[in-house]
């Protein structure tokens, strides 16, 4: 018997700091007129550096699902955690969330797939679901991207934000709020370079005493990482179609990750999904990476933009780089 996973509760969350273009105008050689006609971005929310770590913002966006799914933290099985930024490069910031929420025993772990690194987790959480029908599992994907971002680089710390987002994923027991009727994933590791954090790692490893510097921070080629996100993204968005009999015209709303509206406009305009169907709230959380899909699903529902019945496209692109498509049925 095939288990169709679903998903029972949504929410997010983003610290309150808000910094705005005209914020970033008094730090780097920038104008909230680039930064707007360029990337959409109006303002980006950031923690207050030491105050809130990727698994701080996680619990409050957790809570929120949670409590939309009318569960509570003693009922989970497991936690995945989506980040590229987690609290420490060991422990899992899986493992701090869990104990933030006050339980233990759980299956509990992290996974970066970059910015795609909610569907990743979901399509684990899937998998989890399969083998276990009775598994409640708490998909969080939460960024402190402020922490890995040079704010003295205009090229890149204009584009980032921190928030987080989360979902309960179960079988299907009539309490579902939308089905995840079919995802896909891919990867190309030939391309590493274009979008990274190069040091800190094993590759180019910490020196004690060593001087922190720009290699330490997120670096980008940016216009070879919007073509290459715009080819995968339509691409994967077109096999999913294809894959389930879909149109275009079958999907009530396209939530692709905010990373740049110019790269979400090209997008919906290759696949074909007219404006008023596409949702963007990037010009008010800035790219938040493996957080942006599952902050504007929760945001989304939030402004009613999401109604029982509708199906909902979602794709995404990241570092990797990585991509993935998914279909939910609301
Ligand atoms: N303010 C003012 N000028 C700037 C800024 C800034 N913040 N940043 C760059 N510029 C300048 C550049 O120096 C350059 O000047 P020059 O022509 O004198 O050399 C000029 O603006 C154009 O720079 P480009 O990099 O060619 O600008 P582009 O239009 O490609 O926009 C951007 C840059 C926004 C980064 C875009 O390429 C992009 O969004 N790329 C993909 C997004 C991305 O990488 N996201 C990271 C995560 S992956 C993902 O989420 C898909």
């Amino acid at each position: 018997m095939s288990i169709t996973p679903v998903i029972c509760g949504f929410g997010h969350y983003a610290p309150e700091k808000i910094v705005s273009n005209q914020d970033l105008e008094k730090l780097v050689d920038t104008s909230d007129e680039w930064i707007t006609t360029r990337t959409g971005i109006k303002q980006r929310h950031i923690v207050v550096p030491g105050e809130q770590s990727s698994s701080d913002l996680a619990l409050e966006a957790s809570k929120m699902a949670l409590a939309d799914a009318g569960l509570s933290p003693k009922d989970l099985t497991h936690i995945l955690f989506a980040t590229l930024t987690p609290d420490t490069y060991c422990p899992s910031a899986a493992c701090y969330l869990e104990q933030k929420l006050g339980v233990r025993g759980l299956m509990a772990m992290d996974l970066n797939a970059a910015c795609s690194g909610f569907l990743y987790s979901l399509q684990t959480a899937r998998a989890m679901v399969a083998l276990d029908p009775d598994a409640v599992v708490l998909v969080a994907a939460s960024e402190v991207l402020s922490s890995r971002v040079n704010w003295t680089d205009r090229s890149t710390c204009v584009l980032f934000g921190d928030g987080s987002g989360a979902a309960v994923v179960t079988a299907d027991t009539g309490a579902g709020k939308a089905q995840v009727l079919d995802l896909i994933l891919g990867s190309d590791g030939n391309l590493t370079d274009l979008l990274l954090i190069p040091a800190g790692g094993s590759r180019f490893p910490l020196e004690l005493g060593g001087t922190v510097d720009k290699e330490s921070y997120i670096q980008l080629n940016g216009p070879d990482v919007f073509k290459h996100a715009v080819r995968e993204m339509e691409a994967i968005t077109n096999t999913l179609l294809e894959k389930n009999g879909l149109a275009v015209e079958d999907i009530d709303l396209f939530v692709p990750h905010q990373a740049n509206v110019r790269i979400i406009d090209a997008l919906a305009k290759r696949v074909g999904v007219p404006p008023e169907k596409v949702f963007v709230n990037i010009d008010r959380y800035g790219n938040t990476s493996a957080a942006s899909v599952p902050i504007a699903l929760s945001d989304a529902l939030q402004q009613n933009a999401i109604q029982p019945g509708m199906r909902i496209l979602i794709t995404t692109f990241g570092a990797g780089f990585t991509w993935g498509s998914c279909i939910l049925q609301f």
